[in-house]
């Protein structure tokens, strides 16, 4: 990554991936749709903004983030083959395309970075 990116992290549960990152000098947005996990991560005073959030429902701007770091979420929506797992992963990615910088006459456009067991 580049230095002092915006970076989302989607699903980050109680991991510390996203304290990793910003004391490596990114500003760092992560969440889950777990409000008790949200609420645990939130009393470590780090300088992650953690909130709480759905993946199919991206509710940050357009164009907000450098990057959107995936570590083991996508894997968690990807279930089985059904036809609503599909459309929740549709989902997602739209989401993700939505919030990741992608404007044409930038230096920096997004990046999506996807640590998956799959
Ligand atoms: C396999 S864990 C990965 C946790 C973390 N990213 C890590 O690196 O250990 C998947 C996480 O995604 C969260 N999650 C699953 N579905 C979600 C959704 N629709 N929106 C937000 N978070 C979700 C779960 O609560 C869980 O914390």
């Amino acid at each position: 990554m580049p230095e002092k990116c915006t970076v989302n992290v989607p699903g980050c549960g109680d991991s510390l991936l996203s304290e990793h990152v910003a004391l490596m000098g990114h500003s760092c947005v992560s969440f889950d749709f777990e409000p008790g996990v949200i609420s645990k991560m939130k009393e470590r005073k780090s300088a992650v903004d953690y909130q709480v959030g759905d993946m199919m429902k991206m509710h940050w701007e357009t164009n907000s983030f450098e990057v959107v770091l995936d570590k083991g979420s996508f894997d968690a929506l990807c279930i089985d083959d059904e036809e609503a797992t599909r459309a929740n992963v549709g989902l997602y990615c739209d989401g993700i395309k939505k919030i990741m910088k992608h404007a044409p006459n930038t230096d920096r456009n997004g990046g999506f970075i996807l640590i998956s067991l799959l």
